[in-house]
């Protein structure tokens, strides 16, 4: 009796070990103190992609990886970060969904939780606190970006990439910079989130013409920071025709969302439940276009030739490949025109400050 139950229990701590590949547990197949570890995918799952999120003990990160282990489209899930990891897998392993979920901590860890991975989400990094802009955040956050992709290109080079870390502006010209220098660049692949620009315009453009916000669709164009972010108003989907102030009202709105949350958490950090439904939403919709289903548009920051940008958001039709098309802007009012200009010298500044940090010597 005694030693049935002395099984059991090796059993279940074999099975809680296979989630955990800390420097403590050795890689899956390896004896642990005589324990084999266990196999963790639930009987009948249904097969799918492989997932990592990067920065997965944060803000955004834990979310986000909650909402991505509840996503039958994900069959495993890696949790990558420097801090945490082994907690939050072990917390979410207990959910009783197929998505087999591993946690990996600290540098040396990179190149597991990346090897074969399909998507790459990244909300690592810090987040602004009040009176910042998403620029102040460039010096840290560009350096934890370069790395992070530095491992993508090497350990899963044709992985698609969804960057959250802010400044986007910047990081994805960084991230571009860095797989070209590894010669694995696939423009098409590369992705900056501004899911949550449109989750708010949709939200808030809702709240105004009185329907519910999942039957409203404003493309929101240009980059992820104040003045780069243009609600296209005008396109609105259903029509409506909003008047001088209700479009100054929203597009100022849509612009500082961000701060908004910022303040409201007055130093605790920037937006991150919104945040993860925004990417969760934007991953899945990477994931559905990996599988096959057609005639999936998304607002998305990307190497463009839409504009004289090299890096502009607009509406995207996503495929097996990662971006299949890239949408000109269509018909702008003058207030949208004066938009596009009011943002040009932050976007090319921003991108350019992107590119240089790659090409700078790494330690100056
Ligand atoms: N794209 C957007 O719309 C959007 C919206 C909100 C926030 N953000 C950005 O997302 C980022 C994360 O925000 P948050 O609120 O989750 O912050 P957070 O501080 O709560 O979490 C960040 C996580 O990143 C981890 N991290 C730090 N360095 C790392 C490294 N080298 N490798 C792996 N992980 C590392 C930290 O340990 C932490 O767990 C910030 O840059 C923020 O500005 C983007």
């Amino acid at each position: 009796m005694e030693r049935r139950s002395g099984t059991k229990a090796q059993m279940r701590l074999a099975r809680i070990s296979s989630h955990m590949l800390s420097s403590s547990c050795p890689p899956q197949g390896l004896k642990m103190g005589g324990l084999e570890r266990e196999p963790t995918r639930a009987k009948g799952a249904a097969p799918g992609f492989k997932v990592a999120v990067l920065g997965a003990a944060g803000g955004i990160g834990q979310p986000l990886s909650l909402l991505l282990k509840m996503n039958p489209l994900v069959s495993t899930l890696h949790l990558y970060d420097v801090f945490n990891t082994p907690g939050v897998t072990a917390d979410l392993s207990h959910t009783n969904t197929s998505a087999v979920v591993r946690g990996y901590l600290g540098k040396d860890q990179l190149g597991p939780a990346l090897d074969g991975m399909d998507l790459v989400i990244i909300p690592a990094g810090v987040p602004r606190k009040p009176g910042m802009t998403r620029d102040d955040l460039f010096n840290i956050n560009a350096g934890i970006v370069r790395t992070l992709i530095e491992g993508v290109a090497k350990h899963c080079p044709h992985a698609i990439i969804n960057i959250i870390s802010n400044p986007v502006n910047s990081t994805v010209p960084i991230a571009a910079e860095v797989l070209k220098i590894a010669g694995v660049y696939d423009p098409k692949r590369l992705f900056g989130v501004t899911t949550l620009d449109v989750v708010r315009a949709n939200t808030f453009v809702a709240e105004v013409i009185g329907v519910d916000p999942k039957d409203v669709n404003v493309p929101v164009v240009g980059g992820h920071a104040g003045v780069t972010i243009l609600p296209i108003l005008s396109q609105v989907s259903p029509k409506f025709a909003f008047n001088e102030k209700e479009v100054e009202y929203l597009t100022n709105r849509i612009q500082n969302g961000g701060t908004e949350v910022v303040e409201a958490k007055a130093g605790t950090g920037s937006a991150t439940l919104s945040m993860a439904y925004a990417a969760a939403k934007f991953g899945e919709a990477c994931l559905r276009a990996l599988q096959g289903e057609t005639g999936i548009i998304e607002c998305a920051y990307v190497a463009s030739e839409v504009t004289e940008f090299p890096f502009f958001a607009t509406k995207v039709r996503l495929g097996r490949n990662g971006v299949e098309e890239i949408f000109p802007l269509g018909p702008l009012n003058s207030y949208e025109r004066e938009g596009l200009e009011k943002m040009k010298a932050e976007l090319h500044g921003s991108i350019e400050k992107g590119v240089n940090f790659v090409h700078k010597p790494k330690s100056s």
